[in-house]
């Protein structure tokens, strides 16, 4: 197929590359020229790993090009994908559809008959009938379809995601559409079995049922974790002893500072909008909203009150800044509200990530100072922080990282650290929803124990189940930590 995907950002860049390796002619396109610039010079504007490699590929195959003209572009492909941004509106929290409607007024004079419109942004119920109304008044005799396939990547594991998804969901009101957008997935590998199709409308709606739901098991966990602070538990136990229920699973249940991203806050904002505006209120997503929104503020408490209760006059070193580990993206990372609320409070932050500091440079308060290694960044410190799970502070050197602080406080807010060795080395060790009894290797043993009894060998998680193999001890320690 001849494909034009607009919008060059993280799911833009991903989809491009993705069809252009199974063999499509795809043009990416952006409106910002110095993007564009940069992708034909052969650099890639975001990190996302392997993307760099993936792109150079279809560069070379001359399968993958990039430009800023999209009415050129659209001339003549089989389908154009839109993978715009669709931020929140500040005030009200609903989806901003200008980049949608500016790329679809853009590309409509050139479609061919026979085109498709692909909706990969996130967007409200309705936006496809929208866009197709609004290509409709343009090109009356313009014999098209408009689909709706929202996209599920994680930043981070992105090109694994969109090569292997869970599911592929297709929106759509025409044979013809369904029938391209189904060959297009499987003709990657992708089982039928994985593909959803369903109406647009539904399709536009899974997109933000499927975020609302992953946002409302964090904000669920993090609840948890301070319960689990206040009666001496461990939230790590709790969330194995709850996730092993195939009914809730595992995943997304890891206390943590508060979801942010590009995504999450942003679409639980816009089905709240939603909810009100069709009289069908999302009390549930508006209670998950206002508990992030007062996490990101008690997590700056947390650290006051672990620092001896006075944040004035202390430096304190947050190790990585993104909003997970894998990407550099910065939107809505719980790091801007916590550099905010340290600095407010009279600390100097001294800041290391990764790959995300040129992206968080603007976004923090201009007084922090960022630094190149973690170690260089707690050179001083009172406290060090983990804020993002970077593999790298799992290995960190802890005995030098200990000389370089001027007091040995790490506030490990992803619970990636071990409080016995920590405790040993001599740390004054704080994570987040952990009591202070058992120690986490009895906590582990007593697991392993108590699952092993009667079940060894017909325990199984739901995928296991689906296999029909039996759960190892290996993968229960695996589950425990
Ligand atoms: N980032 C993710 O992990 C993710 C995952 C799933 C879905 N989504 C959704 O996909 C959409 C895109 O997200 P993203 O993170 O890739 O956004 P992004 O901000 O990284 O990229 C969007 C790109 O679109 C470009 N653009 C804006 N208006 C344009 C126009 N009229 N013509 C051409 N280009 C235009 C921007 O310059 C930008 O480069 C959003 O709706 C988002 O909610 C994102």
């Amino acid at each position: 197929m001849r494909i034009a995907i607009i919008g060059t950002g993280y799911v833009g860049l991903v989809t491009g590359a993705c069809f252009a390796q199974a063999g499509h002619r795809v043009t990416c396109v952006d409106v910002d020229r110095s993007k564009i610039d940069l992708l034909n010079k052969g650099q890639v504007p975001i990190y996302e790993p392997g993307l760099s490699e993936l792109i150079a590929q279809g560069r070379r195959r001359r399968a993958l090009n990039f430009s800023s003209d999209a009415r050129a572009v659209a001339k003549g492909v089989d389908a154009v994908f839109l993978a715009v941004g669709t931020p929140s509106i500040v005030e009200d929290g609903s989806a901003d559809l200008t980049n949608l409607y500016d790329a679809t007024r853009e590309i409509a004079p050139a479609l061919r008959d026979g085109c498709m419109v692909v909706i990969k942004s996130t967007v409200p119920v309705g936006t496809g009938e929208e866009v197709q109304r609004l290509i409709q008044s343009l090109r009356p005799d313009l014999d098209f379809d408009v689909a709706s396939n929202p996209e599920f990547l994680r930043a981070g594991c992105a090109i694994e995601d969109f090569k292997m998804p869970d599911r592929v969901v297709i929106g759509v009101d025409s044979e013809r559409a369904l029938d391209a957008l189904i060959c297009l997935y499987c003709e990657m590998g992708i089982e039928p079995t994985r593909v959803v199709a369903t109406q647009r409308r539904a399709a536009e709606l899974i997109k933000y049922a499927a975020n609302g739901f992953l946002a409302t098991k964090i904000a669920f966990i993090n609840e948890i974790a301070d319960l689990c602070e206040k009666v001496d538990a461990r939230v790590g136990d709790v969330a194995l002893g709850i996730g092993l229920d195939c009914r809730i699973g595992r995943h997304f249940l890891n206390a943590g500072p508060g979801f942010g991203g590009s995504c999450f806050p942003k679409d639980a904002r816009a089905l709240a909008k939603a909810g009100k505006e069709h009289g069908a209120p999302m009390r549930i997503i508006e209670a998950v909203l206002a508990s992030n929104d007062m996490r990101k503020r008690s997590i700056a408490d947390k650290i006051q009150a672990a620092s001896g209760g006075e944040l004035r006059g202390k430096t304190i070193a947050l190790l990585g800044l993104t909003f997970k580990a894998g990407t550099d993206d910065m939107r809505d990372a719980p790091s801007i509200a916590l550099a905010e609320a340290l600095v407010k409070g009279g600390a100097t932050v001294q800041a290391y990530d990764p790959v995300g500091i040129e992206r968080a440079r603007p976004l923090l308060p201009d007084c922090v100072r960022y630094y190149r290694t973690a170690l260089d960044a707690a050179q001083g410190a009172s406290a060090a922080v983990i804020v993002t799970e970077w593999e790298e502070f799992r290995h960190i050197d802890l005995a030098r990282l200990k000389r370089k602080m001027a007091a040995p406080l790490l506030i490990d807010l992803r619970n990636i650290l071990s409080e016995e060795h920590l405790t040993r080395m001599g740390y004054k060790y704080c994570a987040v929803g952990n009591g202070t009894s058992p120690s986490p290797e009895r906590a582990l043993q007593v697991g392993i124990r108590s699952w092993s009894k009667p079940q060894v060998g017909t325990y199984r998680t739901k995928a296991e189940t689906t296999k029909r193999t039996p759960i190892s001890v290996e993968q229960k320690i695996v589950a425990a930590e």
